[in-house]
């Protein structure tokens, strides 16, 4: 079994490289870019391509598993059964278009709904963070320490500002005191980007309330390995085939944020 995950990997780390240089290699074309569900939600030729280019091989190597894509070139998913590829080929595609940085390819591997590899690549930094469930976390080669605890107040957390303003997801009321407490506040723009970040130790949390499986399913696996606690706003684990909020950190903060600020508020 474990020969099989060392197979699946080594083909991930080369298949993901590839992507990635393809990505870069498009830096100077004209992208065609399309909305999709509002004028925000945006999707371009490359995000197809690249979801088409690992679908492609996955489907050639690995033809008996199944896989689930944002763009909606893998299966129609209804159950975790067998081995599972969770797909995003561009999370951030907003940054990719404007800024062409803070964006990344996130794909996560999954046995009968059990995270078992989860790779996020910023492409643009050559920066590739994995986790093989236990067998560690890395940052290219440099493996990731388990998650040292932050008190509040030196936390510096992430999270859209849309969520302390009027909206339809939570009241204002429930983050504001909290983005009062902490050291500092980051919102990037991809959240696979930020759940590396709170794997890696750059942020102490990330807290949003709308996110798809492809979003947080590679983010899930590497946080999960260096000790860290993924769940829906209110605690509870997250549905890999749901849309869901989403609340990353480690355990203490993750319990106090949870007790002090989120439920208080209930
Ligand atoms: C988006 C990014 C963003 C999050 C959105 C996602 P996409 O992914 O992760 O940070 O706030 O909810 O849809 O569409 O760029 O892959
Ligand atoms: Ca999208
Ligand atoms: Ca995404
Ligand atoms: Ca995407």
């Amino acid at each position: 079994m474990d020969t099989m995950w060392n197979e699946i990997d080594q083909y991930m780390q080369h298949w993901i490289r590839e992507a990635g240089e393809r990505i870069r290699d498009t830096f100077q074309t004209k992208l065609t870019i399309e909305t999709k569900s509002n004028p925000s939600d945006l999707v371009t030729n490359v995000d197809r391509e690249i979801e088409q280019f690992f679908i492609e091989r996955i489907r050639e190597t690995f033809p008996t598993h199944h896989i689930l894509g944002e763009e909606g070139f893998g299966d129609e998913l209804r159950a975790l059964d067998g081995i599972v590829w969770i797909i995003d080929p561009i999370d951030g595609t907003m940054n990719f278009i404007h800024q062409q940085r803070n964006f990344a390819i996130s794909v996560g591997v999954f046995a009968d709904g059990v995270g078992m590899l989860g790779y996020i690549y910023d492409v643009v930094h050559d920066e590739l963070y994995y986790a093989h469930k236990g067998k560690g976390a890395f940052m290219n080669d440099t493996p990731l320490p388990k998650l040292k605890e932050t008190t509040i107040s030196e936390a510096v957390i992430s999270l859209n500002a849309t969520w302390v303003t009027e909206n339809k997801r939570i009241d204002p009321s429930v983050l504001a005191p909290l983005v009062k407490r902490v050291r500092g506040t980051r919102s990037y723009g991809s959240a696979a980007l930020e759940m590396a970040y709170v794997a890696s130790g750059k942020l102490d949390a990330y807290i949003t309330m709308r996110l798809s499986p492809w979003d947080f399913a590679a983010g899930l696996v590497i946080v999960h390995e260096v000790g860290g606690i993924v769940t829906n706003l209110y605690g509870e684990p997250l549905n890999l085939l749901e849309k869901s909020s989403v609340f990353v950190s480690k355990p203490r903060l993750h319990q106090e944020i949870l007790t002090e600020y989120i439920m208080k508020e209930r």
